[in-house]
Order: structure tokens, then sequence, then C-alpha cells
């Protein structure tokens, strides 16, 4: 699929949030032209747009441009960005139009934000930092910039429509983007940083066709995207959701909880429209979608919970170390011996913090994949923002997943329930399932020969057929 198409395709996405006979904020840009060129087929009132370029635009295709003075109520705002990181903060004014589009993104209610894949990023910075600025500070906050480690370029020749200047900041790595966002938004004569760090609402990327099916995640979608899609892609419309920036949560992970995340889930169901949703989660996502198949059973039309155990014990873990003692090869032992001893303090001490999730990880290959040697890093490029905080709260002994209880649960799933295994998968063994399935009247359990932790993976056409079939039910 070349750029332009995956622009055009973020841009009919947003069509779903156009209600008739309403009025649409319309951001700038290439992204934004092929949704001005979609926006046609809805009966909008009108649109306010974030520049006069958007603004000629709206008015060739003869949907009426109106001041936003008269305005009272903006439900939507439609936007792309320059870039977005891993918890949906975002570089936006690549087209100058930055302070019309924070205005338009603090005006209304839900600021949907349409992006093509290339604009995902690990750490924010990698895209100049546009800066609007009164014009007769532009050196003064150049200088200031410069302090704080930045390289400023005056954008020549550009006026915005605010009649300002833009100060391109290159070099900046923004790993803490609100706090850069607020410092340099106080500095006098800046009008706007262009630093969405706490405006996204809803953030998801959506592939494949059929009955539409939400994938939560809380360590990026990557992953996911590249795992479940060629699995699936025939089969249902994926929707992957992070959960660490959608509805409630505010990227903050201290304030993520087990609960908030099941109803943001759900929150992102509500604001897509999406009606009733197959859920399907993986690994310890598995409990978020069984919790949320018990909690909107009503909103639930399928669970899928792949390479998952119900719940977190002592007990469990207990046997999922037998599990591996009896189970796995003396090369499978060999070979994971070899990359944990690779991993001395001195390689782990040069790593970035989410590399000292990945690294170990892959170095576990033999615990998760089929093939004990597979190299499973390129799986997980683009998720940066991961971090020994992040597991603690979530998977650690204490976190979050361990509020999931499979005895209040799981009664309560009325919906079909697809439980899938791999045999090689030494963290979610088979019989991690072992007990519950009598319990579970709606429950298909299906394990998976020839994979791990991954046989959406290691296995697509079977794992893809079973799911079909099973859906046919
Ligand atoms: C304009 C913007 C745009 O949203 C951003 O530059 C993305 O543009 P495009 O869709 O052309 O890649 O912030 O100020």
């Amino acid at each position: 699929m070349s750029r332009d198409d995956e622009k055009r395709r973020a841009a009919r996405a947003a069509l779903r949030f156009v209600a008739d006979d309403t009025i649409v904020g319309v951001g700038t840009g290439s992204t934004v032209a092929f949704f001005i060129e979609a926006l046609v087929e809805r009966r909008v009132r009108g649109a306010v747009a974030s520049s006069e370029r958007s603004a000629r635009f709206l008015g060739e295709r003869g949907i009426r441009v109106i001041d936003l003075n008269e305005v009272d109520d903006l439900s939507l705002y439609v936007d792309g960005a320059d870039e977005c990181d891993g918890a949906l903060r975002l570089v936006k004014g690549g087209g100058g139009a930055l302070t019309r589009e924070k205005i338009l993104a603090a005006a209304a209610a839900t600021f949907v934000c349409i992006i093509d894949p290339a604009k995902r990023v690990d750490v924010l910075g990698a895209f100049p930092l546009p800066v609007e600025v009164i014009p007769m500070a532009r050196s003064l906050i150049a200088r200031q910039l410069r302090a704080r480690g930045g390289r400023p370029v005056w954008r020549e020749g550009f006026v915005t429509d605010n009649g300002n200047h833009i100060l391109d900041v290159h070099d900046l790595r923004l790993t803490d983007p609100v706090a850069t966002e607020l410092d340099l938004g106080q500095l006098a004569g800046v009008v706007t940083v262009g630093l969405f760090a706490r405006h996204v609402d809803v953030f998801y990327t959506i592939t494949g066709a059929g009955p539409t099916c939400l994938v939560p995640s809380l360590a990026g979608t990557p992953i996911y995207e590249r795992t479940f899609t060629p699995a699936l892609q025939d089969v249902m419309q994926l929707v992957f959701v992070e959960l660490r920036g959608n509805r409630t949560a505010t990227g903050d992970i201290d304030a993520l909880t087990f609960d908030g995340m099941v109803d943001d889930l759900e929150g992102v169901r509500r604001a897509l429209d999406l009606g009733r949703v197959a859920v399907l989660g993986h690994s310890a996502h598995a409990m978020l979608a069984l919790a949320y198949a018990a909690r909107y059973p009503q909103m639930t039309s399928h669970v899928l919970a792949i390479a998952g155990a119900p719940g977190i014990s002592a007990a469990r873990a207990a046997q999922t170390a037998l599990y591996w003692e009896l189970v796995a090869s003396s090369e499978r032992k060999r070979i994971l011996a070899e990359n944990r001893a690779r991993l001395t303090e001195e390689v782990l001490a040069r790593l970035t913090p989410s590399e000292r999730i990945i690294v170990p990880y892959a170095a576990n290959g033999p615990m998760f994949f089929a093939d004990p040697t597979y190299d499973c890093t390129p799986l997980w490029e683009g998720h940066e923002q991961i971090s020994d905080r992040l597991f603690g709260r979530f998977w650690g002994p204490q976190g979050q997943f361990g509020a999931f209880d499979p005895a209040a649960n799981l009664p309560n799933i009325v919906a079909p329930l697809f439980i899938g295994q791999g045999v090689f998968d030494f963290a979610a063994p088979p019989h991690a399932w072992a007990g519950e399935l009598e319990k579970l009247p709606t429950a298909t359990y299906r394990a998976f020969e020839r994979s791990g932790h991954y046989p959406q993976r290691d296995e697509p056409e079977a794992f893809g057929d079973a799911v079909a079939g099973w859906l046919k039910q």
C-alpha cells in the first residue's frame, strides 16, 4: 500500500465519527485533504477550519466554512500529525497551522487524529518541533531553545495565518512531552508549541474485513498488528487499541488500573460506534478481554483468549515451572541458559529502558517460541514506551492484571469463547485452562501443535482457519 493509500485509509476511517447535521472541526495537511474529499459523502452543516488552506479546500468542495466564534458546541475535530509516540502524544505543525489546531483540539469534545503508520515513532523529536513565535521575540526564543539543547531553525519566508513566525527545533529528544509542552509554552513570545501531549481521545489502527474485533494492548500495538494481521485479516476487522492513552487514560502509567482499562475499552467501542464487537486478548491481555466480556455481555459478540491464562496465582506459576521442567527438551533448556548467560550486568547497563524489557524477552525466546532459536526482536520494533515501571504495575507479582478474578468473571461470560494455546508456550502452557473449561459452557478450546506463545504467528493459516470455523458455528 502506498503512503497516500495509507493516508486515505486513515482519513476515511475518521468518517465514522461524523454525524449528519453537525459542524466538524477540520485540520490541515495532506491526510486531512483526503478527509475533506471524503467528507462530501456526509451531510454536515459546515466545518471550522484550522487554516486558510483547509478553509479554501472545504469551500471548493461546497462545504460551508464557519467561524469558531459562531459555534457553541463543536463535537468533533479531525486532524493529522507529524509524529505520534507509543503513549499517543503528538508533534504537529509541519504545515504551520499549529495554533489554530490546538484551539480546535481544545474546543472539540473529541479530537480524532488520523495518521499513517510512518508517523508512529518510539520517541518524539526526529521531526523538528514547530514553535510559533511573535516575530519580535524570534531571536530571544531561539536563544532560549538553544540553551535547552535544541537547534532552532527559522522557517524563513513562512508567515502563519496569525501573522507569526515558526521556529523548527531540531535535535530534541522529547521523552517527557508533557513537561516540554509546559516549559516552552510559558516562554514570553511563544504563541504555541507543536506538542500535543494531552489531547488525544481515541487512538486505534484498523485492518482486515469481517466482524469487528477489538484487540487491546498495554505495551504498544505493533507486535499485535504484525502477528494478528496476516492470520486474521480475511476473517475479522481488527481494531488495535493502545489503552495507555485512550479515553480516560492520560498516558500516566501510575494512573492506569485494570478496571479503568476495561471501561476505557468500552469507551473506545462507543466512540467508534461499533455496535457489538468481538474482543481478542493475547497473553495477559486475555484477562482484559475476558473481563470486558463479563462486564459488557450485551456488547460482546465473541471473545478470544489467546496464549493467556485464567488469572494469576502462585499455584499457576508453579504448574508453569513444572511444565517447563518436564516438557521442554534439553536442547531448549541449553539455548535458554546460553541466552541468559549473555545478559551480563554490563550488557544490561548499556540498554535503554525499553530495551531492558525487550532484550531479556528475546533471550527468553525458548520459553515463548516453537523454534527455540527464533529471534523475536523485529516483532517488538517500535515498542519504545515500555519500561520496568509499566511491567511492574501490570505484569509484576502485585500487578494490576492480578485484579482479574476468574471465579467472579468467568461465570458472567455468555458470548462464545475461543481459547487458543500453543503447545510450546511455556509462559502460558496448554494446561493453564485445565479445571476451568468445564465451568465454561460457551468455550471452544484449541491447542496448536506447532506453536509457542504466538500461535497466530507460528501457524497463521491454522490459526485463521480455526477462528473462521469457530465464528461460523
Ligand atoms: C499541520 C499539521 C499536520 O497535521 C501535519 O503536518 C501532518 O501533515 P500531513 O497529513 O500532510 O502529513 O500539523 O500543521
